[in-house]
């Protein structure tokens, strides 16, 4: 079934110009059968044959991530789905080589969240060829090939900086000198946040970025980079702080401190992710607003696994739907916070 479903898909796309998003691409209808075990094949090449999936993840390099992580195993144990997960520590050549291993074993499907946006068409070509649907978790692929996975799973990285921009225009009345710590270079969500929350900036001309560089999403790197921020010619006229991440802000905050002003107060700082960290970060007056991402992706992840084993359709893109939470609700929310 998956092997019929792939060739008829490429075809309809090809005949179809390609997939926009939120449109299903509906493989054909799955013959009536009855209704599998949990973890189970049951309207694919092999009936009632427990599924396994290969997840071929970023690395471990945030709270976010560890969210993420956490999500997906436990989702596969309570459908009784193999899993198996390999971390890339943040290299692309790692979760290249995880994927091959997974076509080499013929997992039935491959899930990943490419570490960055460019260099997957040969690695996804070989998945096409070898007829295992891929699940794009979390982040894109550039140029995006809808040809070359079944769905895409995740947040919308763009709205993500525009809501952090929205929010700082009404905070500083669109007047800021901005610091930026951005994600992992070449990676969806630093391309992305960068591009929504400047596209926000065009249009509020008293709001500009004086420095900008990458903390790679982590806190230590965040940490670091601040600090050069501050201690370079343009460090104090920072007022305000866009971290791509809540990692890299905690880490900035601690740099902030150290160099003995207040974070939250001299620096007024926006992240993303919504992690509880942040949640206890503005409790305690240091951070100002967080831009939710939905880590919690394993649900979703294993409902599309399980209906494309089944034959049934699924859609090309899934966005997650996330709020923003700044300081004045952040005592409130944060016994919500599940992660
Ligand atoms: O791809 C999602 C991003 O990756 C999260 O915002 C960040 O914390 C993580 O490392």
């Amino acid at each position: 079934m998956i092997r019929r479903w792939f060739s008829l898909g490429v075809a309809a796309s090809l005949l179809l110009g390609g997939c926009a998003p939120k449109v299903t691409d509906a493989p054909p209808p799955a013959p009536e059968k009855k209704a599998a075990e949990p973890g189970k094949d049951a309207g694919g090449a092999n009936p009632g044959k427990k599924i396994t999936v290969g997840f071929a993840q970023v690395g471990a390099e945030s709270g976010w991530r560890t969210a993420n992580t956490k999500s997906i195993k436990d989702e596969a144990a309570k459908r009784g789905i193999e899993l198996k997960f390999d971390d890339a520590q943040q290299k692309q050549e790692n979760q290249i080589k995880a994927i091959k291993a997974y076509i080499a074993s013929k997992v039935d499907v491959i899930m990943f969240s490419p570490v960055v946006a460019t260099g997957w068409e040969s690695v996804l070509k070989e998945a096409k060829d070898a007829k295992i649907p891929v699940i794009l978790s979390d982040r894109a692929i550039d140029p995006d090939n809808p040809e070359l996975y079944a769905t895409f799973i995740g947040s919308n990285f763009i709205e993500e900086g525009k809501r952090a921009a929205q929010w700082l225009v009404k905070k500083t009345g669109g007047k800021a000198k901005i610091a930026e710590l951005t994600g992992t270079v070449g990676s969806a969500p630093a391309n992305e946040r960068k591009k929504g929350f400047e596209e926000v900036l065009k249009a509020n001309p008293g709001m500009t970025i004086i420095k900008s560089q990458t903390g790679d999403f982590k806190r230590d790197k965040g940490k670091a980079v601040m600090e050069a921020f501050l201690k370079s010619p343009e460090g104090k006229d920072i007022n305000v702080l866009f971290a791509h991440n809540d990692d890299m802000a905690i880490g900035a905050i601690q740099a902030i401190e150290a160099a003995g002003k207040k974070p939250g107060k001299d620096i007024i700082i926006v992240s993303i992710d919504g992690v509880k960290a942040a949640f206890e970060a503005m409790v305690a007056g240091k951070l100002n607003c967080t831009v939710e991402c939905n880590p919690l992706l394993g649900p979703q992840l294993f409902d599309a696994v399980e209906a494309i084993v089944a034959g049934k359709p699924v859609e090309k893109r899934i966005e997650s739907k996330e709020g923003v939470f700044d300081e004045t609700q952040a005592k409130d929310e944060i016994g919500k916070r599940q992660y």
